[in-house]
């Protein structure tokens, strides 16, 4: 039997909801097909967005999703994609396998489907090769209520209201695709972008997101905090889960027990990412003026499936996917003093996305599922958990915890989050309540065999399913048996 205690008395605070954000780039058929259609495409949609893919989107309650880019928004100039669609530019998407990119979704494009979606958007601004004058502008078109060059732009192309656009990214990948900048070079960059960042409207300020590191590298944080944080809301930093490593990312779909745990094991590296990054930011902030930390990036990265595009970066998504969600969630709800928001890539079509489309079929993907479960923790009050928990295998490449927990409460609700990484065993827990009894406990699952994923001829094959959850007479404490490879969510009612 695992013991589990979830303890109410102690919190981190509120699990930021856009802890649970998305990332919607201009690569392959992320934007165009797997979000917007076009009428000869015979799929239906409301003003260009896809109606089966919207409705799959608000049943998880995306709470922010982050847009053009990626190395896209590097070379993305936004002039390019207003206007009448017949007048805009054709451009070639260089990072993205050489295709035509005809400009058809824009910036009013985005602001319908975040608006559409009900969720907040954050704009990552060209710095590597735009200009200081394009992204001030861009903030002015989106952001200024009264009469201004760009406000009256905006309104000539048909929206008289500002969007009010909330999150601005400083560039992306600086120190790669997005300029090739050293942390030095990059920090007075951002300085200079952001002095010409303005606020439009003081009741809805703007906050500033700064490009950060390549996952472990502490001397861009360091230098970019330390020259520049007072300019900045947050820092970010991606990470990326591979097999091996960058030359041999690994398969989506076949792979092996070791290859399993490799993986996972490997996936851990975000936490002690996490926690340096905050490390560092922490003795930057002054009073009045925090720098919070976002993973903008994050999600598994495989070979592509065989046959696509190589620049398209479409792969399937299997249970093993799902326990790696699993995983890296845990990890930042247990860390939303710093964690602000983070971006899985990307939500559909491209890396470890929440849906597949093929034309008009639609399929969920077990990561979606798992973001499903997970809703609950959206600006809920993170609560203590701790797990005493064995270690699995021997070599070290491969060690992993048996399981990871987090947990939450919101509204009367308790919410544990358990995900049991073991490929070959189920896990007896019982998992002891603190602070607060419960009245009920309900529990519901991802699990399946490990490379199980659904294809448009079977969508059901990982789900949710029920499991079975026992609260004990006095109410502090519930007992279960989770499957291998699982990740379950346990919903208490508090008494
Ligand atoms: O998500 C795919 C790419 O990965 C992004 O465009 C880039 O920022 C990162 O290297």
């Amino acid at each position: 039997m695992n013991q589990l205690i979830v303890n109410t008395r102690r919190s981190k605070g509120t699990i930021n909801k856009n802890i649970y954000g998305q990332f919607a780039e201009h690569l392959g058929r992320c934007v165009y097909e797997g979000v917007f259609v076009r009428e000869e495409d015979g799929i239906p949609h409301v003003n260009g967005m896809r109606k089966d893919v919207m409705s799959a989107l608000k049943h998880i309650r995306v709470p922010l999703v982050r847009w053009p880019g990626g190395c896209f928004a590097d070379t993305y100039h936004w002039k390019d994609g207003i206007g009448p669609k017949a007048q805009r530019s054709t451009i070639v998407n260089t990072n993205w396998g050489g295709v035509t990119e005809d400009n058809s979704f824009g910036t009013h494009e985005f602001m319908e489907f975040a608006g559409q979606l009900g969720c907040d958007a954050y704009i990552s601004g060209n710095v590597g090769s735009g200009t200081v004058q394009e992204l001030s502008d861009w903030i002015e078109y989106c952001n200024m209520g009264g009469v201004s060059p760009m406000a009256n732009l905006r309104r000539s192309n048909g929206h008289e209201e500002p969007w009010h656009v909330r999150y601005w990214g400083i560039g992306n990948e600086a120190w790669g695709c997005g300029g090739n900048m050293s942390a030095e070079y990059y920090a007075d960059e951002a300085k200079k972008f952001s002095t010409y960042m303005r606020n439009y409207d003081p009741s809805h300020p703007i906050y500033k997101i700064a490009s950060g590191s390549n996952g472990a590298d502490y001397h861009w944080t360091k230098t970019v905090c330390e020259r520049a944080g007072h300019m900045i809301d947050a820092i970010t930093f991606h990470n990326y889960t591979v097999t091996y490593e960058w030359e041999k990312k690994g398969r989506a779909t076949q792979f092996n027990t070791e290859e399993y745990y490799r993986l996972l094991h490997r996936t851990f590296s975000m936490e002690e990412m996490v926690e340096n990054h905050s490390r560092i930011i922490r003795q930057y902030q002054k009073p009045g003026h925090r720098i919070d930390l976002i993973v903008d990036e994050w999600g598994t990265w495989f070979d592509v499936e065989e046959g696509t595009n190589p620049g398209f970066l479409y792969q399937q998504n299997t249970v093993r996917d799902a326990v790696l969600a699993g995983i890296n969630l845990n990890i930042f709800n247990n860390h939303c003093d710093t964690v602000v928001m983070t971006n899985i890539a990307q939500m559909v079509n491209v890396l470890q996305a929440m849906i597949l489309t093929e034309g008009e079929k639609m399929v969920l993907t077990p990561t979606y599922h798992v973001y499903d479960l997970f809703q609950g923790h959206m600006d809920a009050r993170q609560v203590e958990s701790y797990v005493a928990t064995d270690i699995l295998n021997e070599e070290e490449e491969l060690q992993v915890p048996r399981l990871t927990v987090s947990a939450s409460e919101k509204d009367g609700k308790l919410l544990v989050t358990v995900v049991n990484l073991s490929e070959g065993e189920e896990a007896e827990i019982a998992v002891q309540l603190s602070g607060v009894k419960g009245s009920s406990v309900t529990g519901r699952c991802v699990t399946g065999g490990m490379g199980d994923y659904n294809t448009f001829d079977a969508p059901q094959t990982v789900g949710i399913t029920e499991v079975k959850a026992t609260l004990y007479p006095d109410g502090y404490s519930f007992t279960a048996k989770l499957p291998k490879n699982s990740v379950s969510a346990f919903e208490v009612a508090e008494a």
